[in-house]
């Protein structure tokens, strides 16, 4: 069976927990050297992968081929319009064509059909860069950040203020598998998928949707923002969904209404003084680069665990 990593649901908890714990294993292991000093281990020499872009992206472009180089591997950063993916060839053969040439694929794209049929026709593995829908590596990254700072997730309360969008809803997926409460808040127009909040319920994770951001981060270990307006989402919405959004705005002063030693997150790029103050996402709440840098770290994990290697 091929390891591909699609979502967070769709992977194995004890696996998911692996993969944490080893990206931690590997950020310490390989402390202070220059960022393209090999690791000790070289678990992907003689792989390649191919890294395929159809949306903008500068974290995940740059850790995943930063972290496929630092393990021994070599990547083929392609952009989907520069393919004959953009030009009519189907999603099906070209996972069969590349599955012929790379060791496994990245993808980031719009719809998660072509994620799923890309995974259904490759033989090698393919890991879901972001879609309009998910975003797992973001939360894989998230996850091993809080547990630096905090310890263990499980348990702890997490607010996610604004838009239900993909990367709320890898934090929902997350919230199932990781065994952590989140809140939801934001506007009812805004809200997360149906499917994803009933997911994370009936994995036993409290999931609660509240309207009013102040009462919303009460008792909250974590806050996290996101863009109000996504890459999938058309630019003529941008002044409605800011006109809905401004008060879930995360600033000093809802920050001050969560625990103390609250962290604050933010998966980048950010719009500052939209979604959050500069004032948090340079204040000591903010660990927002501490998760930009965990990218590299939990991505590297999970391509050992598709790879088995
Ligand atoms: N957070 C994130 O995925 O950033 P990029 O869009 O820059 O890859
Ligand atoms: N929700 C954002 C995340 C970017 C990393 C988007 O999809 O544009």
């Amino acid at each position: 069976m091929t390891n591909h990593f699609l979502d967070i649901h769709k992977t194995d908890p004890q696996a998911l927990r692996q993969m944490i714990d080893q990206a931690r294993t590997m950020k310490t292991a390989r402390a202070g050297r220059p960022k393209g000093a090999p690791d000790d281990e070289q678990p992907l020499k003689d792989r390649i992968v191919a890294l395929i872009f159809e949306k903008p992206s500068t974290r995940t472009r740059v850790s995943f081929d930063v972290g496929v180089r630092q393990m021994g591997g070599e990547t083929l950063v392609l952009s989907g319009s520069e393919m004959q993916l953009g030009h009519g060839e189907t999603i099906a053969d070209t996972a069969r064509v590349l599955s012929r040439y790379v060791d496994l694929i990245m993808i980031r794209t719009f719809e998660e059909q072509t994620l799923l049929e890309m995974a259904e026709y490759a033989t090698v593995p393919v890991i879901n860069g972001l879609t309009n829908r998910t975003h797992p590596c973001q939360i894989m990254a998230d996850v091993l950040t809080f547990e630096e700072h905090r310890g263990p997730i499980a348990g702890r309360k997490v607010v996610w203020c604004g838009d239900g969008n993909n990367v709320c809803a890898s934090w929902l997926h997350a919230a199932g598998e990781f065994g952590f409460d989140l809140t939801f808040t934001g506007p009812p127009t805004l809200d997360p998928e149906d499917e994803f909040v009933g997911l994370a319920r009936s994995k036993g994770a409290t999931i609660t949707i509240e309207r009013d951001p102040d009462k919303a981060v009460e008792g909250a270990d974590l806050v996290i923002a996101d863009t109000w307006v996504s890459m999938h989402d058309s630019q003529s919405s941008r002044e409605r969904r800011h006109n809905q959004l401004r008060p879930y705005q995360v600033n000093e002063a809802l920050m001050a209404k969560a625990k103390p030693d609250a962290l604050f997150m933010h998966c980048l790029p950010a719009h500052r003084d939209d979604e959050v103050t500069s004032a948090v996402m340079d204040g000591p709440h903010s660990v927002i680069f501490d998760e930009a840098e965990n990218r590299l770290h939990a991505q590297k994990a999970v391509l050992r665990w598709c790879l088995g290697v």
